[in-house]
């Protein structure tokens, strides 16, 4: 019997919370407050909760909390900012088109995370270059922007991602910026809760740490929506004024921001499904507990199939543990061929992601190359994402293992 199981499907969510959805909807269309209206402050506040820090601004995406993030340290032209090379390409896009560079190390292969150790080499070697021109984007923003020599000072944060729901190595990074004196963003837009409660919460406290509520995400919109978390009051007031092209009051301007705000709307369908987070991310950890275990009972890990490794697994620092598991992914020689097997069998996958920043057209100004992040490279030819959605029924979730299996005993 052939099935067909969507990777993701929304609509079995939005089913369950229809009248909940439509009626808040509704009360933001009743009070015509749909510019920064009571909904946002409220999911700001709650959102802050959950995660365990103090302030909250809510934003138009999750590029644009990166985006907002950089700015707010003054990232401009001729700065770096350090990350990964294996991440949505929101991640390196918003430090470029601020006519910064990002400085990539690569990642460590268990989690798929920016590896610190790399990272700091990657530091070591851009602080010991020789100064000269450093790349600026071709055809950039900035024409006028001298191709400044970086310095120290140009380094201007480091930018780890939890990818797929997993937390990055952050005491390890935050040893790091204490050593470099360097802030951290933390690109957190797949992963909403993961490591939570922080066993460290305050030392973390001047983390930008930028969430995104696109539709797919654990918590998700019905549209675009964003936010930055951070325990420091200073940090929230610049943003909440770049947010509004970095007014301080009507029409007076104190800085260039631009128009980052949360829709009302969001807020307002967002605050609805606040509440079922925990739930449906107890969902997705089932989901991923259920994939090793039948996974691991059909005996493919010896014939090549890498299943998640436990929640940290191989770390060098850190104990926490908390995957949400935005996505559930296997790494697979054969990625064309399960994936197209699957496909034919009703089952919908998705490759996140398959090609690193590095070896990205729009980045060949940086002059990496092929090779020098043999670790994100190697991710980006064998990774696929499995249909891990909350609402995946047993038997649906059983039969995509079966369907791999299949294809296993075929191939
Ligand atoms: C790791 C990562 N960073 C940034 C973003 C950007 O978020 P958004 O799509 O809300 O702009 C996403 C979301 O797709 C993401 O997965």
């Amino acid at each position: 019997m052939t099935k067909v199981l969507p990777f993701f499907d929304l609509s079995r969510q939005h089913r369950e919370l229809k009248p909940e959805i439509e009626a808040a909807v509704r009360a933001v269309l009743d009070s015509g407050r749909f510019i920064l209206g009571p909904a946002v402050t409220e999911l700001e506040k709650q959102v802050a909760a959950v995660v365990h820090k103090k302030e909250a601004v809510g934003v138009s995406s999750g590029t644009d909390a990166l985006l907002l993030a950089l700015m707010s340290l003054g990232v401009g032209p001729g700065d770096a900012v350090l990350t990964t090379p294996f991440s949505f390409f929101a991640t390196a896009g918003v430090i470029a088109r601020l006519g910064a560079v990002p400085l990539l190390a690569d990642i460590d292969p268990l989690s798929f995370n920016l590896d610190p150790s790399g990272a700091e080499k990657a530091i070591r070697a851009y602080l010991d270059r020789d100064p000269g021109l450093y790349p600026l984007p071709s055809g950039n923003w900035f024409p006028d922007a001298d191709r400044r020599t970086p310095t120290a000072e140009r380094l201007k944060a480091i930018l780890p991602v939890h990818l797929y729901g997993q937390s990055a190595d952050l005491p390890a990074f935050q040893r790091l910026a204490k050593e470099y004196n360097l802030p951290i963003i933390e690109d957190a837009a797949q992963a909403i809760g993961a490591g939570s409660p922080d066993p460290e919460v305050g030392a973390y406290g001047d983390h930008l740490v930028c969430y995104s509520f696109y539709p797919t995400k654990n918590l998700g919109g019905v549209g675009d929506a964003g936010m930055i978390v951070t325990d420091n009051p200073e940090s929230a007031d610049k943003l909440r004024k770049l947010r509004v092209h970095g007014a301080s009051g009507r029409y007076i301007h104190d800085l260039v921001g631009g128009n980052f705000r949360l829709d009302t709307l969001q807020a307002a369908v967002l605050l609805v499904k606040l509440p079922y987070l925990e739930r449906w991310t107890g969902c997705r950890r089932e989901n991923a507990e259920a994939y090793d275990r039948l996974l691991t009972a059909t005996g493919l890990p010896a014939r090549g199939l890498v299943i998640p490794p436990p929640a940290f697994s191989g770390r060098t620092s850190g104990d926490y543990d908390g995957h949400i598991y935005n996505q559930y992914v296997v790494r697979v020689r054969d990625r064309q061929g399960l994936q197209a097997f699957l496909k034919d069998r009703g089952v919908g996958t998705e490759v996140y992601y398959p090609v690193p920043f590095h070896l990205q057209p729009c980045f060949a100004y940086l002059g990496y190359h092929p090779g020098d992040f043999p670790q994100a490279e190697q991710a980006a030819r064998e990774v696929l994402a499995l249909p891990i959605f909350p609402e995946l029924t047993r038997e649906e979730l059983e039969y995509v293992v079966e369907k791999i299996a299949e294809f296993y005993r075929s191939s």
